[in-house]
């Protein structure tokens, strides 16, 4: 696939470089992360964000963090290691593509006979494979999606399930590059995805990019524009999805579930199976992030609501499975029933 959007995140031989997507789209900045410290900031203040895409950077800032130890044994070393972990996984807690990366460099680094220099090396390169599988599995998806899409010529997606929250290409949003790419460009209606408008600043901003028609709608406007008969399917990401389907996404897609049920509408989740959590078995299981007040009462740091309002601002909502008409992963589409069908899928594949 030729159109290629700009990776969030780079790996510069020594340090890890993302687009600050805080400064998006007015500016284009890059930031240099040197440390595991400058890695758990940029998680915690969205600099980097996206279920795979904040994986991806905890896996490199925790070589960050580790490769200044000096523990001279391997328990000593293993035993840092945890310590790291525990501060990455700390920045935020719904997205388990952090836990499933961190995990999956842990379990190695148990296995892997090496000292502490070779564990360090070995690291790295369990990093960069993560980063490399996951832009695998976004190219997979986005075949898997356009296959599925096809003869779709309109869709809504939410929150920002592109490039800029993967290694490329995204999740959601794969499908509809490479529908792109063939000539066939589907208009995607953006739902701006309040309180901090990843689909105006991130979504609306890549898709331009790309040159997709784009429509910026406000969240409370999509009623309206599915009962216009404009959009065909709804489009998400996911950052959590459970054994029986429940799937954690950013606040607002539950919603947008229900009125695409009211609609006849096919509810896609496009996720790859690094966020899949077979170890919890339903929605409420997941634990929900929430963020600064701020975050609602201020709108580009000014006062919106009066001073003192009590605020509840959860990052994210679950989506009850029933609403759900398929996930598209990598390993292809999943459809109901999804207790037996994600199990079955991820548990074949993986063995
Ligand atoms: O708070 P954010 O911006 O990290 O939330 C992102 C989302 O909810 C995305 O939809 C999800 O991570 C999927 S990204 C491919």
């Amino acid at each position: 696939m030729t159109l290629k959007p700009p990776s969030p995140l780079c790996w510069r031989g020594d340090h890890l470089e993302i687009i600050d997507q805080t400064r998006l789209p007015g500016e284009l900045v890059y930031l240099q992360l040197h440390t595991l410290e400058e890695v758990v900031e940029a998680i915690k203040n969205l600099r980097v964000r996206g279920a795979p895409a904040i994986g991806i950077a905890a896996a490199f800032g925790l070589y960050l963090g580790i490769r200044e130890s000096r523990a001279a044994t391997r328990e000593a070393f293993l035993q840092e290691l945890e310590e790291k972990i525990q501060l990455l996984t700390s920045t935020r807690p719904t997205a388990v593509n952090l836990f499933w990366a961190l995990d999956r460099i842990k379990n190695r680094a148990r296995v892997w006979g090496e000292d502490p220099p070779g564990l360090k090396e070995l690291i790295l390169r369990e990093a960069q494979a993560i980063f490399q599988e996951e832009e695998d599995r976004c190219r997979k998806i986005g075949e898997e999606g356009a296959a599925l899409l096809e003869g779709v010529r309109a869709v809504l997606t939410y929150c920002n399930a592109g490039t800029l929250a993967t290694a490329r290409y995204g999740t959601a949003l794969a499908p509809i590059y490479f529908l792109a790419e063939r000539g066939r460009l589907l208009r995607v209606f953006v739902c701006e995805t309040r309180p901090l408008l990843q689909g105006v600043r991130l979504t609306a901003w890549e898709l331009s990019q790309a040159g997709i028609p784009v429509t910026l709608i406000t969240d409370n406007m999509a009623p309206t524009v599915m009962a216009r008969g404009w959009v065909e399917a709804v489009i998400v990401g996911a950052d959590r999805i459970v054994a029986n389907g429940d799937t954690a996404n950013k606040i607002g897609t539950y919603g947008l579930a229900i009125l695409a049920r009211e609609h006849g509408l096919s509810f896609y989740v496009a996720a790859p199976t690094s966020s899949f959590d077979l170890t919890l078995e339903e929605g409420h299981q997941i634990p929900i992030e929430e963020r600064d007040p701020r975050e609602v009462t201020h709108l580009g740091g000014v006062a919106l609501a009066p001073q003192g309002v009590e605020v509840f601002n959860p990052a994210f909502d679950v989506t009850p499975h029933r609403y759900i008409t398929a996930f598209i992963t990598e390993k292809g589409p999943i459809y109901p029933p999804f207790s037996q069908n994600i199990k079955a899928r991820l548990l074949r594949e993986r063995s």
